[in-house]
């Protein structure tokens, strides 16, 4: 009898040793600050469903949405420090690990959507995701969301309108910049204290694209929208260079392949979720959109672009050229 515990006691024992542990299975903590059902969240969700199916029980993907581990300015450490393993921060978050992807923020550069993945593939665009290789950090992909249009407590139609507003923005020297050139005297500020700034009025105005502002029901507080065509909110998938290096190839090889599917279905579906959640924003009581017309559009512009003066020598002239030879903003 007790011959027979003993030797069930060592099958426990070395059952517990090779089956719970999972040693050897690859976990991916995916972080990010929007809900799921925006182009990211949607984006995020349809990976960790590839790479579940098609490296089961090799990989695992978690995904912690609505900055319920980290906000964007924190995840980039977090993802050096091993306490995640993928993120997709807005392009406007990266300043502080290379200067050049300030492009994607200067105001009327990008034409249209088309104009920004044409930059985004060309030899430039590819070479600024191996831009933050020196920081340890490895871009892997471009998503999209889509225009980012303006919301304010009261009409914006011509530049002079938001004088005197405060704003939040992104944590971008660009938007800074910008709104400085407007009067608006603008506040840096993670993604998710958003809605309670806008809803308490500690802020009056604000700008994020359609699925930001239909998912955190921002129109419900700020009923004036402004579709100048000044921006596109855009993100970059990233990793860790030393956790993406140290996965076996063969594993590697086939994220990347399941990213670059991803991805293309992410690209493929923001430009829906923007109309569908700019339809419904529409719908709602009280709201009024302004689509510029085209001298309206150009009095935004001529008070905006003198910000890429600014940022020349920062971002680097020949980025932006290559950024305009893409498709010259108007
Ligand atoms: C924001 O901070 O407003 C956006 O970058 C959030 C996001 O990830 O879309």
């Amino acid at each position: 009898m007790l011959f027979r515990t003993t030797v069930l006691a060592a099958f426990a024992l070395v059952a517990l040793i090779i089956v719970p542990a999972r040693a050897d299975q690859i976990v991916i903590r995916f972080s990010h600050v929007v809900g799921t059902n925006t182009p990211k969240g949607i984006g995020a969700n349809l990976f960790k469903e590839k790479v579940e199916q098609r490296l089961a029980g090799k990989v695992r993907v978690e995904v912690y949405p609505r900055s319920q581990r980290f906000t964007d300015d924190q995840v980039l450490l977090a993802l050096l420090f091993g306490d995640a393993e993928m993120a997709a921060p807005s392009l406007a978050k990266f300043r502080s690990y290379n200067k050049s992807l300030q492009v994607f923020d200067l105001p009327f550069l990008f034409k249209d959507l088309d104009a920004v993945h044409t930059f985004q593939a060309s030899k430039t665009g590819r070479a600024l995701l191996d831009s933050m290789a020196p920081r340890g950090i490895k871009g892997l992909a471009y998503w999209d969301n889509g225009p980012r249009v303006m919301s304010a407590n009261r009409p914006l139609r011509v530049p002079g309108d938001a004088k005197g507003l405060i704003f939040r923005i992104e944590p971008s020297a660009v938007f800074q910049e910008q709104y400085a050139r407007l009067g608006v005297v603008a506040i840096p500020m993670p993604f998710k204290r958003v809605t309670d700034a806008v809803r308490e009025g500690l802020v009056k105005g604000q700008e994020n694209a359609w699925s930001n502002i239909y998912s955190r029901r921002l129109h419900k507080f700020q009923r004036h929208f402004t579709e100048a065509g000044h921006s596109f909110l855009g993100y970059m998938v990233v990793t860790s260079t030393a956790f993406w290096q140290g996965l076996p190839t063969d594993i590697r090889i086939e994220l990347e392949a399941i990213l670059a599917e991803v991805t293309a279905e992410v690209n493929r579906l923001a430009g829906e979720k923007a109309e569908s959640d700019r339809r419904k924003v529409a719908a709602a009581e009280g709201v009024e959109i302004l689509r510029l017309g085209d001298a309206e559009r150009e009095a935004w512009r001529q008070r905006l672009v003198p910000v890429w003066k600014k940022f020349e020598t920062e971002i680097g002239a020949d980025v932006i050229k290559a950024a305009q030879a893409a498709g010259a903003g108007r």
